[in-house]
């Protein structure tokens, strides 16, 4: 196989690293939802579910946009995380403490997702796709959304468990 030299070859890759990463996070944002205690948590969890759902589709609009066809790859840096994230729940009792584990693997997944849209956002300006920028912007506003929310319910997540501790 030739090696990528261009921006628009470089764009595709990107953009099927991404929609593969986010059909992995529809798989495991389920499992962080069953294993959260918080009800604010795992609504969120569940929420995330059906934007992540919707962010498939936008992908694939974005793909008919810019008339490329996604390459069917692993991306493995959200295995990693999505594996690290899944590992909480065999490490930690369910409750207060666990839930400040899903929180970091969750937020950990959301500042991976907010540079691949952003890198995404910068290829496709470069290459002149102003409708795909306009969606994967709305996407990477989603993820920042959810990050923001996540840091939220750190605080009061943090103090019950704290407080379980003492
Ligand atoms: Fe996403
Ligand atoms: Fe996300």
């Amino acid at each position: 196989m030739s090696k990528v030299d261009n921006l628009h070859d470089l764009f595709v890759m990107e953009i099927s690293d991404i929609y593969n990463a986010e059909k992995q996070l529809t798989k495991a944002l389920p499992k962080m939802a069953k294993h959260a205690t918080d009800a604010k948590l795992k609504a969120g969890f569940e929420n995330h579910l059906a934007e992540t759902e919707d962010q498939i589709s936008k992908l694939e609009e974005v793909a008919k946009l810019c008339d490329i066809k996604f390459k069917s790859v692993t991306c493995e840096a959200m295995k990693g995380l999505v594996k690290e994230g899944g590992e909480a729940w065999e490490e930690f009792e369910k409750g207060a403490v666990l839930d400040c584990a899903l929180i970091i693997a969750a937020q950990k997944v959301e500042h991976y997702e907010i540079s691949g849209y952003g890198s995404l956002c910068a290829l496709a300006e470069k290459l002149d796709y102003a409708d795909a920028i306009k969606i994967l912007r709305e996407i990477q506003e989603q993820e920042v959304a959810t990050d923001e929310k996540l840091t939220e319910l750190s605080k009061t997540i943090n103090q019950k468990a704290y407080k379980a501790a003492a």
